[in-house]
């Protein structure tokens, strides 16, 4: 039988992408959303793009009775945890909700799955627990250096799944550091489409790109790197779907507890992402070189020779193809629906 599997925070941009790797998987897969940054659309969707219902729940992950009666319901095998508020300037001028849903929130699915006696769970990080590293490419033996209260939660995360490990062995935890996802489902179906004006590079250029927005900003072009624009590691999020499968099937498999970078251990400065932008969408990115944006890293790329050892993860899409895919889902029919009374932000 289908091993089963909560995805909490499935409706969103990583986590639909994974639903579709996690089903083509074989697994059964049951999504928890509160659809506070998702649309409710994207469900229709994920069922047009497999051809099966989707099994949905809208709840909250720190409804702890509604949690309980889904883990009772299903008795799910692993959890696969996305849910969280990510917005960087957002959980500076709010900590105390993002500690809540991130911090609070994982306590909440942790003590769940434990009554449950379900053990296995798979861990949304991000290469901001490093801080400003002091190697590049960056290791996993990095230190952990809070940069906000969004990168203290993923540190905390870390922390607290790594002292239930040591302090229980029957749990198997693997923890993922996402570098830069970018890019959508080669369908155009799925993808990322923030509502407000983007924080992120690849949104914010694929809207200038489409017009909606009349330049990029690039925020300084005075960094220690080749052309002196910010330097990270983009991944494209089918890549980074394909990490969950390869984790779980991991902590399903052996019982190994992991931590690894997903990155493709490359780096791409802003002028390259305009440039490579331009050659998918044959349109004009207009940009303008501004001041350094406040507590921004000049590089992040990942060392990714631990995940391929561990997991056997190698990443196969190319930047242009994160470009193209992204062009694809940003002109066609289905992104900037009205996502309804939420604010898909
Ligand atoms: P997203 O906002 O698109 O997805 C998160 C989903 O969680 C949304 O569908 C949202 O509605 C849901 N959610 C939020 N709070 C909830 C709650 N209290 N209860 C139930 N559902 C809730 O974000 P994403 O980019 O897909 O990120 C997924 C995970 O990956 C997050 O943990 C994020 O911190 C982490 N991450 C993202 C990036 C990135 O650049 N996108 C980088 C590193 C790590
Ligand atoms: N940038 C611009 N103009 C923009 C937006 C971004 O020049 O309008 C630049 C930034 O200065 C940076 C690069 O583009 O050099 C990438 O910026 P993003 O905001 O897309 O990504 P960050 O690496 O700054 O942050 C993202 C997430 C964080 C996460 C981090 C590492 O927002 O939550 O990736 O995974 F921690």
């Amino acid at each position: 039988m289908a091993e089963k599997i909560l995805l909490t925070g499935g409706a969103g941009y990583i986590g639909s992408h994974t639903y579709v790797a996690l089903v083509a998987a074989g697994y059964a897969v049951t999504i928890l959303d509160n659809f506070q940054n998702a649309n409710r659309s994207v469900i229709d969707r994920l069922e047009q793009l497999t051809g099966a219902p989707v099994s949905v729940a809208e709840a909250d992950i720190r409804d702890a009775t509604t949690l309980a009666s889904l883990f009772a319901e299903h008795q799910f095998d692993a959890v696969v945890h996305f849910a969280a508020l990510k917005a960087v300037s957002e959980s500076v001028e709010r900590p105390l909700d993002y500690f809540d849903v991130n911090i609070s929130g994982l306590i909440n699915l942790l003590r769940v799955m434990d009554a449950a006696g379900c053990r296995n769970i798979v861990f949304s990080s991000s290469a901001t627990v490093y801080g400003v590293p002091d190697e590049t490419p960056t290791p996993e033996t990095a230190e952990f250096r809070a940069m906000n209260p969004y990168g203290q939660t993923k540190i905390s995360g870390e922390q607290i799944l790594n002292q239930l490990t040591a302090a229980d062995d029957r749990w198997n935890v693997g923890i993922l550091r996402y570098f830069n996802p970018a890019g959508a489902h080669d369908s155009a179906l799925i993808g990322e489409d923030p509502r407000d004006i983007p924080n992120n590079l690849m949104p914010f250029i694929a809207k200038v790109a489409a017009g909606e927005l009349a330049e990029l900003q690039v925020f300084g072009d005075d960094y220690d790197t080749p052309d002196g624009t910010g330097v990270r590691d983009y991944i494209h999020v089918d890549d980074l779907a394909k990490g969950h499968v390869l984790s779980l099937a991991a902590l399903l498999g052996d019982g190994q507890s992991h931590l690894v970078n997903l990155g493709t251990g490359e780096g791409h400065s802003v002028l390259e992402m305009v440039a490579a932008y331009r050659r998918a969408s044959n349109r004009d990115v207009p940009y303008r070189i501004t001041e350094r944006r406040a507590g921004d890293v000049p590089v992040y790329v990942a060392r990714a020779d631990k995940a391929e050892e561990i997991l056997g993860f190698k990443t196969e899409r190319t930047l242009d193809e994160m470009c193209a895919s992204s062009w694809k889902w940003i002109a066609g029919p289905h992104s900037s629906e009205d996502p309804g009374p939420e604010d898909k932000g």
